[in-house]
């Protein structure tokens, strides 16, 4: 027996090109990727475990916590070459274009091409929540 076929013939072809271009500014192609330069709340304090680290993809942070439970946060941008960095694993994080490496709990280089530390941001935990930029 032959499968049905669903008819959509018409009604999905209503030109909507246009739209969809401007909306995917953020992933890679569209401008510099930037750290945050004022405070930002990046969420639940209590998503971050003892010795454990998130990526913040969308505000370019990654914030760890030590064992001790004090919090650290870094840039995610790259120092090589200022790509956002998009990959964490344990407490590795990789970057896309040239595939440095850097420890999320220090920012220290684990992998060149990148020779510079990620740059250290102020964090805080206030009501339940991280707060992390300048003046934070
Ligand atoms: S920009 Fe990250 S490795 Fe080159």
């Amino acid at each position: 027996m032959p499968g049905r076929r669903t008819v959509l013939r018409g009604a999905a072809l209503t030109p909507i090109a246009g739209i969809a271009l401007t909306a995917c500014a953020g992933s890679g192609g569209g401008g510099t990727p930037a750290k945050p330069t004022a405070p930002v709340e990046l969420g639940a304090e209590s998503e971050i475990a003892k010795g454990g680290a998130k990526l913040y993809r969308e505000q370019n942070v990654v914030v760890s916590r030590a064992e001790n439970g004090s919090l650290k946060a870094f840039s995610s941008i790259c120092t090589h070459a200022g790509c956002a960095i998009n990959k964490l694993q344990g407490a590795t994080l990789s970057c896309p274009c040239h595939g440095s490496e850097f420890d999320a709990a220090t920012g220290k280089v684990l992998q060149a091409p990148a020779t510079v530390p990620l740059e250290e941001l102020s964090v805080e935990a206030k009501g339940g929540k991280i707060i992390v930029g300048p003046g934070a």
